[in-house]
């Protein structure tokens, strides 16, 4: 994948979360890493969200996967839509280094569209930043100032705006992309059957974040002090049912004082590790499994979809990094082997990582726990 065009520093600082920016040429020479045929496969898998939107005699309809039979549902002007192919295809999963100069835990998926001639999913308001890349075929795309934009539901599962007056109105060509924030009405025509790739950035809402933090905080049973009464009770003259407003304080004071504790770091860390990753099979590496790949040399990949962060402070040392919730400690002097693991996507084995590997249990004992839990599998070089 040859790329990019794009200035990074001007482009946050100009148009991320603020406008709409084609970037010609974003991938020169793309090709597919995926056909619609692949698409379509995709589409019947049970565990993968996918749509079929369609506007057939004037009638909009949304058909929700996973599909068996395609041919009584894509009629009229029809798009098939599939989120998280990012966690299926390694390739697909590469199209976020376009977007590297972004922090991972803010990326979402890659969701990616087939449309056929005259198709589209109709004019609508995301609510998450995207890039969408055009891949074989042309399409017209249409982005309109934020304003107001009423939504309108023509059919179960579909919202969209009314038609807008353009700030961009061009036709995307393969290797082409188009970025836009949230909130902005876009809509997308197909000219020739296409595929589009999203790489999708969902910004969590306030009740999603405290949503996860909670669930992480029960499984990690974070051990913090209760609430404490405070002092002023001794002076309390209030009805036995009110609620004063030092109350509320206080117990805001509680709160806001466990989330700016330390061990609430590694609660918000696991929360925002959750990628969602599809259920995979408990593998049951051994030992002999991994000396095996060791002695022959083979080499350890990260699992598609499988996106570790880790907190940095100013040196950028890496002593716990995360995978979809789970935490993993890495011991000092293991640090630079995990980080390219983690940077690159891969370990070759040589000679002396195999010394490092057979002399020390800590780190066989992570790498068997990333292969069990399927976010690292072993494949020959
Ligand atoms: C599509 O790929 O057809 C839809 C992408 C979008 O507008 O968000
Ligand atoms: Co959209």
């Amino acid at each position: 994948m040859k790329t990019n065009p794009l200035d990074s520093k001007l482009f946050l600082a100009e148009y991320w979360q603020q406008k709409p920016l084609v970037i010609r040429g974003f991938i020169q020479l793309f090709n597919d890493p995926i056909d619609e045929h692949d698409l379509a496969g995709l589409a019947q898998e049970e565990e993968i969200d996918a749509r079929i939107v369609r506007r057939f005699n004037g009638q909009w309809k949304v058909f929700q996967g996973p599909f068996e039979t395609f041919d009584d549902k894509c009629k009229g002007d029809w798009t098939l839509l599939v989120q998280g192919v990012d966690k299926y295809i390694d390739q697909v999963k590469a199209l976020f280094e376009l977007v590297s100069f972004l922090p991972a835990w803010r990326t979402d998926d890659v969701m990616i569209s087939y449309s056929v001639k005259n198709a589209g999913v109709g004019a609508h308001i995301d609510q998450y930043d995207v890039f969408i890349i055009q891949g074989k075929g042309k399409r017209r795309w249409k982005v309109g100032a934020k304003g107001e934009h009423a939504p309108f539901s023509p059919t179960e599962n579909l919202s969209l705006v009314n038609d807008f007056e353009p700030i961009i109105d061009e036709v995307l060509l393969p290797g082409d992309a188009i970025y836009i924030p949230p909130q902005f009405p876009h809509s997308g025509v197909t000219i020739e059957d296409s595929l589009n790739y999203s790489i999708g950035f969902r910004a969590p809402s306030f009740t999603e974040l405290l949503h996860e933090v909670t669930d992480q905080a029960i499984a990690s049973e974070l051990a913090v002090p209760r609430y404490q009464d405070n002092k002023s009770l001794l002076n309390r003259q209030h009805p036995f049912h009110a609620v004063t407003p030092a109350e509320i304080q206080e117990l805001k004071a509680y709160l806001t004082s466990q989330i700016n504790s330390s061990a609430f770091d590694d609660v918000l860390m696991r929360a925002i590790s959750q990628s969602h990753l599809p259920e995979t099979d408990e593998e049951d590496y051994t030992l002999e499994d991994l000396m095996e790949c060791v002695n022959d040399a083979q080499s350890l990949y990260l699992s598609p979809g499988v996106k570790p962060i880790f907190l940095t402070d100013e040196d950028s040392t890496l002593s716990r990094f995360y995978i979809n919730c789970v935490a993993f400690d890495v011991a000092s002097e293991h640090q630079s082997l995990v980080q390219d693991l983690i940077h690159d996507g891969y370990l070759n084995m040589n000679p002396e990582l195999e010394d490092i590997i057979c002399q020390n249990e800590a780190l066989q004992s992570l790498l068997l726990g990333l292969l069990n839990l399927g976010y690292i599998y072993i494949e020959d070089q």
